[in-house]
């Protein structure tokens, strides 16, 4: 049987990190084989990809340029990496993947939705995460986070509205596809907020044994 697609996201500073483990970790107690990966990256070339995305430069990348970018990463770690293990009954665990370039590129930087279903269209097809467990956090909050990890990236040097914007925009995305998004607040006590993305996963599961 094909495996299941899972995808964790959320905006900077949200506790993907801590979850992405505390998920494979129950995966790995339940004796289900699964690969765990990242977006933008995933592969050698993919993460090259990612180098070029994050690192802050002088010159400003053109909003298009970012787009095609995680379009380019994305079309690399599914033929590379997302497919095949799919097709060999793996579960994959993905940090971040569409709906980031949804929130992000469309409703951060106000790139057509309908641009990028095209663009998701030529990449991956029907490929679709299963699940997509989202971290849902205040943006001040998620941001206080990310500044303690040190050095920030690219998209973490963005102002606060860009990440209202991006915070609204999964949101949205979840409220439109309620069946496949478990929305997590993850403001709650750590062990909290773990408890109940395994009370998400543990359900849909049930669905596939
Ligand atoms: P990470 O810090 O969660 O690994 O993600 C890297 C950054 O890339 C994060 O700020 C979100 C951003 N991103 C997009 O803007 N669009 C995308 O499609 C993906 C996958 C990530």
């Amino acid at each position: 049987m094909r495996g299941q697609f899972i995808t964790l996201e959320g905006g900077e500073g949200v506790g993907k990190s801590t979850n992405l483990a505390a998920i494979t970790g129950w995966l790995s107690e339940q004796g289900i084989d699964h690969l765990v990966t990242r977006e933008p990256g995933g592969t050698p070339l993919a993460e090259e990809i990612r180098g070029l995305l994050l690192a802050p430069r002088d010159e400003p990348m053109a909003e298009p340029t970012e787009l095609l970018l995680m379009f380019a990463a994305r079309a690399q770690h599914i033929a590379t990496v997302i497919e095949p293990a799919l097709a060999a009954g793996r579960w994959v665990v993905c940090d971040r993947f569409t709906d980031a370039t949804r929130a992000y590129q469309g409703s951060g930087r106000g790139l057509s939705q309908q641009l990028i279903d095209s663009l998701a269209a030529l990449v991956q097809g029907e490929l679709a995460p299963n699940l997509t467990v989202l971290l849902d956090l205040p943006v001040e909050q998620g941001l206080a986070r990310a500044g303690e990890r040190g050095a920030l990236d690219r998209f973490e040097l963005e102002n606060l509205d860009f990440f209202q914007r991006v915070r609204a925009g999964y949101l949205q995305l979840a409220a439109a596809e309620p069946q496949r998004f478990a929305v997590i607040d993850a403001g709650q006590p750590l062990a909290s907020v773990e408890q109940a993305v395994l009370a998400a996963l543990t359900e849909f599961a049930a669905q596939w044994r």
